[in-house]
């Protein structure tokens, strides 16, 4: 039998992925361990193999084919715009993508105003900004803690995720637009979908089954 790889992203969303792997009957400690350095992990029984990768470059291995499958957030997704199946809502890692600020950045938005956008996320934001608000803003890319950038005055807003909003609230800053919902979906190769169609079929519904 061939493998079924499966791309998972590091970190918080792999750990819950691999709940719902264990919840399915697929033994996961192995990759659970906090010690191991490990990258790759084979379950020989149920023939897959799993690879843990960085979040952003889970679409990229998905979109290559070497991963037959992945698990990635909705705004990675966005982000990486790579060609593959997004084929289920796996409804954990719940948040939102967000234009935020301090309070009074309120009025640049209203005004449409030639602001500064400090963001992880550039294409999310240049969409926003330019498809759908029709409002010219510099991105400037930042690779985390964005929400500095307003304080510090590099950028008059973000655009970023809010989960609970404490990072946001901490820091004296507020959510000025909603841009979409965000959670983990399952993403699938265009070639493995016809390929292994069976095993695809089989672990998708493990994972229905499991949300
Ligand atoms: C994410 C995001 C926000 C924070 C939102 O950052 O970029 O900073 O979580 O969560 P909250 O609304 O529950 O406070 P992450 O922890 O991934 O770190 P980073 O900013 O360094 O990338």
């Amino acid at each position: 039998m061939k493998y079924l790889t499966i791309a998972l992203a590091k970190g918080r969303l792999a750990k819950k992925t691999l709940e719902i792997l264990e919840q399915a009957g697929i033994p996961c400690e192995e990759m659970r361990d906090p010690h191991t350095r490990k990258l790759i992990f084979t379950n020989e029984e149920k023939g897959l193999k799993f690879f843990l990768s960085k979040a952003t470059d889970v679409p990229t291995y998905v979109e290559y084919g070497v991963a037959d499958l992945g698990v990635v957030g909705k705004d990675v997704i966005l982000e990486e715009g790579r060609r593959m199946y997004e084929v289920l809502d796996l409804r954990m890692g719940v948040c939102k993508m967000c234009v935020a600020g301090k309070p009074e950045a309120a009025l640049f938005l209203e005004r449409g105003d030639l602001i500064r956008v400090a963001t992880k996320y550039p294409n999310i934001a240049k969409d926003y900004f330019y498809n759908r608000k029709k409002q010219t803003v510099e991105i400037i890319k930042l690779n985390g803690s964005v929400e500095l950038a307003p304080i510090v005055g590099l950028s008059e807003v973000i655009v970023d995720i809010v989960e609970t909003g404490s990072t946001l609230r901490e820091n004296g800053l507020t959510v000025l637009e909603e841009i979409c919902d965000v959670s983990a979906r399952v993403v699938v190769n265009e070639v493995s979908m016809k390929m292994k169609n069976d095993q695809i079929t089989e672990i998708t519904s493990l994972f229905r089954h499991a949300v």
